[in-house]
């Protein structure tokens, strides 16, 4: 059976060309590195995750496409239930950045053993890159993917060292606008969206802090504007 993967799990698959074992933190249903032994892009992989629920429907899954000896399941939180050097790509993918950013700092050792990780977090975006740019790492490729109204940050990253200059490349992506990606425009639509929803949300509250986040917001819609008119 050949494996339709989603537009999102596409581009995190073509992110883990070039290496020739790979980990799965969070696996839940298994697509990815079943998808990824079929093609041949890897020829072992760990699809881990820390419930029983989801990591029995990827063994499931792996032993109905037939990979059980080239897809091992392991049961734990994040890179804890890896060896160092274990995965050439580590995927982490469909949790929210703060708890990415918790798991790399949990298992700092066995991160830095890889020779990429695959990030995409679904929102704090931004505190996953200050925590690569901050803990040794350089960003090597950035991607973006649409599955319906929503779009995907992918970050590829590996061990060296980086300096993110302009603040908005934080919540907008490591040089996006450089790599001019076809879906930009829309990612930035998107951002100025989700900052006016904020806005909206905390209009006409008078704490310290609503002002100082509705100040902040206004300041990132402009910027994100002024990138826009440059595209
Ligand atoms: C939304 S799913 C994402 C599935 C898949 N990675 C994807 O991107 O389609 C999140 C999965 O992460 C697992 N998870 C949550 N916290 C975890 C942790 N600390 N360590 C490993 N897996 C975790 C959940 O059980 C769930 O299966």
């Amino acid at each position: 059976m050949s494996i339709e993967l989603s537009p999102r799990l596409k581009v995190i698959a073509a992110c883990v060309v070039g290496a020739s074992t790979m980990a799965d933190i969070g696996t839940d249903h298994g697509y990815l590195p079943v998808a990824l032994v079929e093609k041949k892009i890897v020829s072992k992989a760990i699809a881990c995750d820390i419930n029983e629920k989801p990591l029995a429907k990827a063994k499931k899954f792996i032993a109905d496409n037939n990979f059980d000896n080239s897809i091992e399941t392991r049961l734990g939180s994040g890179l804890s239930v890896l060896k160092s050097g274990e995965a050439e790509a580590i995927v982490i993918a469909g949790m929210g950045g703060f708890l990415i950013q918790e798991l790399l700092e949990a298992e700092a050792v066995i991160a830095r053993s890889a020779k990429k990780l695959i990030l995409q977090p679904m929102n704090n975006q931004s505190v996953v890159r200050r925590y690569l740019e901050t803990h040794g790492y350089k960003i090597t490729r950035e991607d973006l993917a649409r599955e319906g109204h929503r779009i995907y940050e992918i970050i590829v990253a590996e061990p060296g060292t980086m300096v993110i200059s302009n603040p908005l490349d934080y919540d907008l992506g490591f040089k996006a606008t450089e790599t001019k990606h076809p879906l930009l425009k829309e990612h930035i639509n998107r951002k100025i969206f989700l900052e006016e929803k904020i806005c909206n949300n905390i209009m006409g509250k008078t704490t310290i802090d609503a002002k100082k986040q509705f100040k902040d917001s206004q300041a990132m819609i402009q910027q994100l504007n002024e990138v826009k008119e440059c595209l």
